[in-house]
C-alpha cells in the first residue's frame, strides 16, 4: 500500500491547428494531426492522488465537486476510470484511490479544462503508482480520456501525430520546441460571454465528420497546416504563423457550420475579435497576431509580447468580451508539493 500523496500541476493548451473529426471515437484516433501550444503563467490544474487501503472506494473530486461515479452516462468520466483502472491494474495496486483537482482558471475560459484535467491526473497516477512510464505512453493514455488532452503532456509546441494504426499506438504527442525556444510568443485570451451551453465536443467531433461534405477536404488541409505552423515555429516567423492559425481555424469551423443542423460555436463577439484582428494586421502591414476559437466563442489571439498592450486595448473595447488573460507557452506536468487531500478528506472516504 501506498500511503503518500503524490501531488502535479499541469496546464491546458491551444490548438494552432485543430483536432476535429475522429476515425475512431472509442479510442480518441484522430483523422488529421494536430499542433498545440501548451499555456503557463498560472494557468494551472493541480491534481493530488492518493492510493490507500483505508479507502472504501475510489472518489474523485474536481473543482470541489465530487463525481458520480456510479452513474456510466458522463461518457468523460467512463473514458477516467477506464484509464485509472489500466494504470493501477498495470502497477498491481489493490487500493482505491482518492483524486483532489482543482483548475486556476475559471471553467467558462474556454481554455479546455479537461485537457489540462486528463494529463495531469496521468501524470499523477504514473507518479503515484511509481509506473515510470515514458511521456509517449502517458500522452496514449491521456488521449483516450480526452483528445487535446495528449499534447499536454508537453510543455511548449506540442504535435499530435495522427498515426495510422488501428490500435492508436502510434497516436502519441511530441515535442516540436520547447517553451523557451520562443518565449515572446503569447496567447492572449478574450473571454466571452455565452448564452447558452452548444453542442459538446465530443458530439460535435461526430456530428461533422457524418453530415458535413466539406469536412472531406479537412484531414489534409489540417495536414499541410501541421507543417507550416512548424516550420514558422521554427523560424519564428510569426507572420505566416498568424496566416497559418486563423486559416486553419476558419477551416474548422467552416466544417462545423457545414454540418447539420449547422453548429456554431462562435457568435457576434467572436466575430467582433476576427475583425478587429484583421484591422490590427492590416495597419501593421503584415500579420503581427493570429485569432484561433476551439468549440467555444472565446478568442485566443497569438502573437508576441511587444504588441500585448495595443491588442488588449483593441479588444477591451470590444462590446461581449467580458475578460482578457495573457499566458505565454509553459512546461508540462510536474511534480510538485502543495497537497490537496486533507485528513478530514480521507477520513470522510475511509472505511469505519
Ligand atoms: C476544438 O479533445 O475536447 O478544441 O477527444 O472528445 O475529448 P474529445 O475532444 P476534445 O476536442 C478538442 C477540439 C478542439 C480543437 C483542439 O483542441 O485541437
Amino acid at each position: 500500500m501506498l500511503d503518500n500523496a503524490y501531488n502535479a500541476s499541469g496546464s491546458p493548451n491551444i490548438a494552432l491547428v485543430k483536432y476535429w473529426g475522429r476515425r475512431d471515437d472509442a479510442l480518441n484516433l484522430p483523422n488529421n494531426s494536430s499542433l498545440s501550444m501548451t499555456l503557463g503563467d498560472g494557468l494551472t490544474t493541480t491534481t493530488s492522488v492518493l492510493f490507500s487501503s483505508k479507502l472504501k472506494e475510489d472518489a474523485i473530486y474536481i473543482n470541489e465537486k465530487k463525481l458520480d461515479l456510479s452513474s456510466a452516462t458522463n461518457e468523460k468520466s467512463g473514458f477516467m476510470l477506464k484509464a485509472i483502472n489500466y494504470m493501477r491494474s498495470a502497477a498491481k495496486m489493490d487500493s482505491h484511490l482518492l483524486v483532489v483537482s482543482k483548475n486556476s482558471f475559471p471553467s467558462d475560459a474556454g481554455l479546455a479544462s479537461s485537457a489540462s484535467g486528463a494529463a495531469t491526473l496521468v501524470y499523477a497516477l504514473n507518479g503515484a503508482l511509481e509506473l515510470n512510464r515514458p511521456t509517449k505512453e502517458l500522452s496514449i493514455i491521456a488521449r483516450q480520456i480526452s483528445g487535446s488532452a495528449c499534447r499536454s503532456l508537453l510543455g511548449g509546441i506540442v504535435k499530435w501525430n495522427k498515426g495510422s494504426m488501428g490500435d492508436g499506438s502510434d497516436s502519441f504527442a511530441e515535442q516540436i520546441v520547447s517553451e523557451h525556444y520562443w518565449p515572446e510568443l503569447i496567447d492572449i485570451i478574450a473571454m466571452v460571454s455565452e448564452s447558452k451551453k452548444k453542442v459538446s465536443s465530443s458530439e460535435g467531433h461526430k456530428a461533422t465528420v457524418r453530415t458535413s461534405p466539406l469536412y472531406k477536404a479537412r484531414p489534409s488541409i489540417a495536414e499541410a497546416s501541421v507543417s507550416r505552423v512548424i516550420d514558422a515555429v521554427k523560424a519564428k516567423d510569426i507572420n505566416s504563423l498568424s496566416e497559418a492559425v486563423m486559416r486553419d481555424s476558419n477551416n474548422m469551423h467552416a466544417t462545423m457550420l457545414d454540418s447539420w443542423p449547422p453548429i456554431m460555436y462562435l457568435n457576434d463577439a467572436s466575430k467582433a475579435i476576427i475583425e478587429t484582428v484583421h484591422e490590427i494586421n492590416a495597419s501593421h502591414g503584415e500579420n503581427i497576431a493570429g485569432y484561433t476559437f476551439d468549440a467555444g466563442p472565446n478568442g485566443h489571439i497569438i502573437t508576441l509580447r511587444k504588441y500585448e498592450n495595443e491588442i488588449r486595448e483593441r479588444l477591451s473595447k470590444l462590446s461581449g468580451v467580458s475578460n482578457i488573460m495573457v499566458s505565454s507557452s509553459g512546461p508540462g506536468p510536474s511534480r510538485i508539493s502543495e497537497c490537496l487531500i486533507t485528513d478530514d478528506l480521507i477520513a470522510e472516504n475511509s472505511k469505519v
